[in-house]
């Protein structure tokens, strides 16, 4: 059968691919594709391994042709796929969430936090630039993390990991999810919150929803104005979760003291506003990138391939009713 990766990944997962007896076309080109290219290349294939930036909607489906069975995308997230498009057309849809995935973006998470409330990036720039001077009393005063609370807004598995981790850092931890979940609160002694409570309290808000019509800008300027003055907003989740104008304004006025972003509204250009004050750090949406996660990313998403196109059905589908409707 026909696969189509859009791009080469890190690690040898492909090799698998590869040498499975299917055709396999891997895509050469070193960056996303346009929709033309993805178009032209996907004519006719069984299977597309795809990349969150590659936006699979019911025409794109539709242009592979009525043989295609399987969409294995290589991210945690896949708001890049029309999962009810998919569904209808019989197309299983499947993602790489792991235990090393979700573990990397937790670890991230905290790199950030600890970076945006001690200004690491800040200090490192000035001291790059040749500003240090030697030992003084009140530069680069930053924020100490312990005893404050941490407001976690989703709490799914990497929200879980981020909230276990709080237990070292001797932070409070309050979190808001659809609805409580009891066992987390006996293990990592946090406390369930409304949205409106979690805003208000939290020192530092870490957002780890999927995006979704709810959640798209669910942070914004109402939102915004809830948030405790001073406190910290980290974004590791998707990028349209935060409404980016609404927190220039907010920085700006200085209602929040800081934000720490590794993921934007509309990747990959940043609001240019965000990007030059010193009370924001971005990373490149990098939450995920360890070598341990991207080796497991790789090898789910080729797996699902291969099991997909045998017959058997795979692991993490999006939805898992497909199955019984797919197309064989
Ligand atoms: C995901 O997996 O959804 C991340 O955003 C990229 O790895």
């Amino acid at each position: 059968m026909k696969v189509f990766v859009t791009r080469k990944i890190p690690g040898d997962s492909l090799d698998k691919l590869v040498n499975s007896g299917h055709e396999v076309n891997i895509s050469d080109v070193g960056r996303a594709l346009t929709t033309e290219e993805l178009l032209k290349n996907i004519s006719g294939v069984d299977a597309i391994l795809s990349l969150l930036r590659d936006k699979i909607d019911g025409d794109v489906m539709d242009a592979a042709g009525p043989q295609l069975k399987l969409i294995s995308n290589y991210a945690v997230g896949f708001d890049n796929i029309d999962i009810e498009a998919a569904t209808k057309r019989g197309i299983v849809v499947t993602n790489t969430p792991s235990d090393e995935v979700n573990e990397a973006v937790a670890e991230h998470t905290w790199a950030l936090i600890l970076a945006i409330t001690r200004r690491i990036v800040e200090a490192d720039e000035a001291t790059r630039e040749g500003s240090y001077k030697g030992w003084e009393p009140d530069i680069f005063l930053g924020h100490s993390i312990v005893g404050k609370t941490l407001g976690i807004i989703g709490l799914g598995r990497i929200g879980t990991m981020v909230a276990r981790r709080a237990k070292g850092y001797n932070l409070s931890v309050l979190y808001n999810k659809h609805e409580p979940d009891l066992q987390a609160e006996q293990e990592f002694g946090i406390k369930y919150a409304s949205l409106d409570e979690l805003l208000e309290k939290s020192d530092i808000v870490t957002l780890h929803v999927p995006l979704t019509d709810k959640t798209r800008h669910m942070i914004n300027t109402e939102t915004l104005a809830k948030m405790k003055r001073r406190s910290f907003l980290i974004n590791t989740a998707r990028g349209q979760v935060v409404e980016e104008g609404a927190l220039v304004q907010s920085l700006r006025h200085g209602d929040l003291a800081g934000a720490a972003l590794d993921v934007f509204d509309n990747e990959p250009n940043i609001n240019p506003e965000l990007i030059s004050m010193p009370n924001v750090i971005t990373t490149p949406h990098i939450a995920s990138a360890t070598w341990e996660a991207r080796n497991k990313m790789g090898e789910q998403a080729v797996a699902a391939i291969l099991d997909t196109l045998e017959g058997t059905k795979p692991q993490n589908m999006v939805d898992e009713k497909v199955w019984d409707i797919r197309r064989k």
